[in-house]
């Protein structure tokens, strides 16, 4: 592998996005968002590709946008939807690159979530239980694919960039 990417992982909600964009900023790096990507490409809001198509058909839509942007021969920060590592081939492709784990409280995900579902089918119904079952399903795979874990409860965006440098050895 060549390049190195830094990567953003963690539940809906974590901080991936405004922390992925102020960290590429800092790092003078260009910044990609995988859910955004898919969106721009298919020209289809997540919640349409989830109702039309079903969630296998996101999925496969996010492991292609996942090798693309991994190929990439420019070091990115790569901010990821919270289901990418559900799939073994994802997360063998984040294998060896900078993967970092945005680890919240179910309080911190549940406030920051409230007025934010729009894109997110997979948190219809009843929000904290969504949650619960799918920080059950996914704490060991985050663990597996992250080179570093973070954890960001009450920390503010410049104290969390700040420890990422750190954490990734650019400071
Ligand atoms: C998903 C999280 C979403 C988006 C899609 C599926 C998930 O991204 O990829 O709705 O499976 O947890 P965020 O983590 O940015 O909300």
């Amino acid at each position: 592998m060549s390049t190195v990417h830094l990567i953003l992982v963690g539940l809906t909600g974590s901080g991936k996005s405004t922390i992925g964009r102020r960290l590429a900023d800092v790092l003078g790096r260009e910044f990609v968002d995988t859910d955004q990507l898919i969106e721009s490409g298919s020209g289809r809001t997540i919640r349409q590709i989830f109702d039309t198509d079903g969630e296998d058909t996101f999925r496969d839509l996010e492991s292609s946008t996942l090798a693309d942007v991994l190929a990439s021969s420019t070091p990115l920060v790569v901010a990821t939807g919270g289901g990418i590592v559900i799939r073994d081939e994802n997360r063998r492709l984040m294998h060896g690159h900078d993967v970092i784990w945005l680890r919240a409280s179910l309080d911190t995900l549940v406030g920051r979530l409230g007025n934010s579902r729009s894109r997110r089918p997979l948190l219809d119904g009843d929000l904290r239980r969504r949650l619960v079952e799918l920080d059950d399903q996914r704490r060991d795979l985050y663990r597996d694919v992250a080179s570093s874990v973070m954890d960001v409860d009450g920390l503010d965006l410049d104290r969390i960039v700040t420890d990422l440098q750190a954490a990734v050895g650019t400071t």
